[in-house]
């Protein structure tokens, strides 16, 4: 009987597979949706679907690219954008490696004290909200330049679809009913009007934006610079400089999205490719997982007191570092070679105990002789030719700087907090900043995006990312970890509970409710401050894993509302 039950289910498995291929989400033992072709993983399932059908057209990974990139500015507005930026890591078929640049810029009329009052104090909110906020916006630039060089089909073709989503509209989830209320004041305060994301916004409501339909019908008419010197340019100037920013259509038309030198480095039998400064994703991660490959992780198990021990000390001594001297290379040299050395990563663990915690203030950044960058979202897509990219894109907060340009239709950014303003002074996600990353006219601002490509004995194994600010280096790192050293599937290792730290604030912080309480009062008896209450969400990571018979699984994180969808 049982077997002829297992039988039946398998059959209406397979028989909803063939029948309906792009929506089978299997949640059998946490598996994640399986694709033997091609798959997006996005936060919103009209995003992730818009990217396949663009695949099932003949589009290849770059051409899905450009338009999961532009539906998520439509459907997911927290972080989807126009009006923000992002980084793209990229694996072709052939093996290529590559990364994309497409981060905001500091505006031509930026100062390095544009944050400070006459007493070089902070001045609140500045950084965070309104035209002040803002920096350049890349997106556009980097879905274009990514498109031009590896894509496949006419810039209209992928649009369309998008265009058809602003017009017909999309249901509104209870997660984003939430998001909008918490918002919904600020958004006043800031517009000085309500804008169309306002809490009469309900679950299930039919969201419709014809202003971002109109922007990105003129956009899929005249091209990238319809963005930066077209009619969008100037009404986007218009529109900022009236709400006190200092961005000029100057600003615009020197933008440009820059092709960077991932950092690749191995682990046991990986090989991982990641973001490259300005963000500091790459470096962290390159740094956390050289200082842990020497501890038996996978014997300690996984969560234990021993793993997150040694985790959390890796964290924290490559924060540090992260905090002096990292920024934009165009503008301050980074020791990335000896940064990422085994030899100098050994040296910074050699105070490591398991006895007690390394005190933050012992510790600062490393020092080198000879001196040689939450609410943010990720996708990971594979095309039916083997290309895999990784792409995370942000406003920096929810909504960016929450002023929304109604003409057009979308939110601008708030990346000019992720500089920092007051060196030793903490920004949004408190990380501490130094020299390196101080505002300068033109100059990109430090992340922590972690777009990331793995690969395992030479051949793709997995694409991985997530949003989170100062957690996403940590969140990738563990879903990493996840999948290697305790052999989870990508669904599992998404879902997994995650902790983080990050040096300053000197505290772990963990997942709610997910962790055993007796662990979590070893730690503190070891000296650990455990911060419960900060971070309710750490990261919503999206992936897809590479399995042993050549299909794909996708990991949608369960934190999020976000979707795997491919054929
Ligand atoms: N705005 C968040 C980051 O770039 O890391």
């Amino acid at each position: 009987m049982r077997h002829f039950l297992s039988s039946c289910i398998l059959i209406l498995l397979v028989w909803s597979c063939k029948n309906e291929p792009e929506k089978q989400m299997l949640n059998i033992k946490e598996k994640g949706f399986i694709a033997h072709k091609a798959m997006v993983v996005s936060a919103r399932e009209e995003a992730s679907k818009i990217g396949s059908d663009i695949m099932q057209q003949g589009g290849n990974a770059f051409d899905a690219m450009m338009a999961t990139e532009m539906a998520l500015a439509v459907a997911y507005p927290y972080a989807g954008n126009l009006g923000g930026g992002g980084f793209l890591v990229y694996r072709l078929a052939d093996g290529t490696k590559g990364a994309l640049d497409y981060r905001e810029k500091a505006p031509l009329a930026s100062e390095k004290n544009m944050y400070l009052d006459e007493n070089g104090d902070i001045i609140q909110n500045k950084s965070t909200v309104g035209g002040m906020a803002v920096g350049v916006p890349g997106t556009i630039a980097g879905i274009f330049e990514a498109q031009k060089r590896f894509g496949k089909l006419d810039v209209a073709t992928i649009l369309a679809p998008v265009i058809e989503l602003a017009k017909n509209g999309y249901i509104i989830t209870k997660n984003q009913e939430k998001r909008i209320a918490g918002y919904d004041s600020m958004f006043k305060a800031v517009n000085l009007k309500e804008i169309p994301y306002n809490n009469k916004l309900k679950a299930g409501d039919r969201m419709i934006n014809n202003p971002l339909a109109a922007t990105l019908q003129r956009i899929a008419n005249h091209g990238r610079d319809e963005f930066y010197n077209g009619e969008t340019a100037k009404k986007l100037v218009e529109f900022l400089q009236a709400n006190g920013s200092i961005i000029t259509l100057e600003d615009l038309a020197k933008y440009e999205a820059k092709w960077r030198d991932p950092i690749v480095f191995e682990y046991d039998d990986l090989t991982i490719t990641s973001m490259s400064p300005p963000s500091s994703g790459g470096i962290c991660l390159n740094q956390i997982m050289i200082m842990a490959q020497p501890f038996d992780l996978k014997d300690y198990g996984h969560n234990s007191l021993k793993y997150i021990q040694v985790l959390v000390e890796a964290e924290k001594r490559a924060y540090a570092d992260r905090s002096y001297y990292l920024g934009d290379p165009d503008f301050v040299d980074i020791p990335v070679k000896t940064l990422t050395s085994e030899a100098y990563l050994n040296n910074r663990m050699e105070d490591f105990s398991f006895s007690e915690p390394t005190s933050v203030d012992s510790l600062s950044h490393g020092n080198i002789i000879g001196y040689e960058s939450n609410e943010t979202t990720h996708y990971s897509i594979v095309d039916q030719f083997g290309n895999a990219i990784a792409v995370t894109t942000t406003l920096n907060g929810g909504y960016g700087s929450k002023l929304y340009a109604n003409e057009l239709g979308f939110f601008l950014n708030n990346e000019m907090d992720d500089f920092s303003s007051k060196p030793g002074e903490p920004n949004y996600y408190g990380l501490i900043g130094a020299e390196a990353n101080s505002i300068e006219p033109e100059k990109r601002m430090l992340s922590s995006m972690t777009p990331t490509i793995v690969e395992k004995d030479g051949e793709f194994y997995m694409s991985v990312g997530t949003p989170g600010g100062s957690t996403i280096i940590t969140s990738v790192l563990q879903t990493i970890l996840n999948v290697h050293e305790f052999e989870m599937n990508m669904q599992e290792a998404v879902n997994a509970p995650r902790f983080h730290n990050q040096w300053l604030p000197d505290e772990i912080r963990m997942e709610p409710n997910a962790f055993d309480k007796k662990l979590i009062q070893q730690l503190q008896n070891l000296g650990y401050n455990i911060n419960e209450t900060r971070s309710p969400i750490i990261g919503i990571v999206d992936g897809i894993l590479q399995l042993e018979d050549g299909t794909y699984e996708g990991g949608a994180d369960k934190r999020g509302d976000d979707t795997a969808v491919g054929f």
